[in-house]
C-alpha cells in the first residue's frame, strides 16, 4: 500500500517557530504511517505552480509541466493520502488547498484520506479540519472518521520532530494508530474493490464540464 503525505505549509519565515511546525508533525507521523504504508512526503516548497492558476487538466498531455505531471502520476498511483495542515485563520492551509487544486478529483477518488491538523494554539487545527472534510470529500478521497489534531504542537514536538521530554510516547502512539489503522483498513478495502469493479465505469469522471453531473432541469 502506498500513501502520499502532503505537508500543508509553505511558510519559509519565522515567527513564531524557526522552521515550519508541519515538518515536526510529518516526522512524527512518518513513523506510524510508515508501519502500514510505503510513504512519500509531498512538500509544497518543491512545487512552483504557475502564477496564473492553471491546473493539470487545463493542459494537453504534451504541454503539461513535467513536475506537476509527475505528481499527478504519484497521486494516481497512491492508495491513500495523509493531509497534514496547519490552521490559518481557522481554515485549512491555503498552500495545501492550492497544491491539491492543481489536480483533477479523478486522481484522488475512490481512495481514503486521513486528516491531521496542528497549530501552536490550543485547538490543534480542529476548525481547519471541519472544512477539510468537505474539501477532501469533494476531491473524492473520503476522510476516515478518526482525525489527528496536535494542539500546542511547538511544545509537544521538538524541532527534530521527536516528542518533548514530558510527553508520553505510548499515549501518542495509541492516538496516531487509531487514525492510521482506519486509513489502512479503508485503503486495503478500496484497493481490492477498485480491482474487482472499475469505479470509473460506474461513475465516470467528467471530461468537459461539471454540469455533466447536474440534476435534470425542472
Ligand atoms: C496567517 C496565520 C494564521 C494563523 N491562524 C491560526 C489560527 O487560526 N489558529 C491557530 O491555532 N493558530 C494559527 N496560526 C498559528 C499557526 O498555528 C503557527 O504559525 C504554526 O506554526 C503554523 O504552521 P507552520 O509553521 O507549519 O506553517 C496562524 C499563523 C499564521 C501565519
Amino acid at each position: 500500500m502506498k500513501a502520499l503525505m502532503f505537508l500543508g505549509s509553505r511558510r519559509a519565515s519565522s515567527p513564531p517557530q524557526p522552521s515550519r511546525l508541519g515538518e515536526r508533525i510529518c516526522t512524527f507521523l512518518s513513523i506510524h504511517v510508515g508501519e502500514r504504508f510505503e510513504i512519500q512526503i509531498i512538500d509544497p516548497l518543491d512545487y512552483q505552480p504557475t502564477n496564473i492558476f492553471k491546473p493539470t487538466f487545463a493542459y494537453n498531455q504534451t504541454s503539461k509541466p513535467h513536475q506537476l505531471g509527475h505528481l499527478e502520476h504519484l497521486i494516481n498511483e497512491a492508495d491513500a493520502y495523509v493531509m497534514v495542515s496547519p490552521e490559518y485563520n481557522h481554515s485549512m492551509s491555503p498552500a495545501l488547498a492550492d497544491l491539491l487544486n492543481q489536480f483533477p478529483s479523478s486522481a484522488f477518488s475512490f481512495k481514503p484520506s486521513l486528516i491531521a491538523t496542528y497549530s501552536s494554539g490550543q485547538w490543534g487545527g480542529t476548525c481547519a479540519a471541519v472544512g477539510m472534510r468537505t474539501f477532501l470529500s469533494e476531491l473524492g478521497c473520503l476522510p476516515v472518521s478518526a482525525m489527528l489534531h496536535f494542539p500546542s504542537a511547538d511544545h509537544v514536538f521538538a524541532p527534530d520532530g521527536k516528542l518533548t521530554q514530558h510527553q508520553d510516547p505510548e499515549q501518542w502512539e495509541h492516538y496516531a494508530r487509531r487514525g492510521v489503522d482506519q486509513l489502512y483498513w479503508w485503503a486495503t478495502a478500496a484497493a481490492l474493490q477498485r480491482q474487482a469493479d472499475d469505479p470509473f465505469q460506474l461513475s465516470p469522471a467528467f471530461t468537459r464540464t461539471p454540469a455533466a453531473r447536474n440534476a435534470p432541469e425542472a
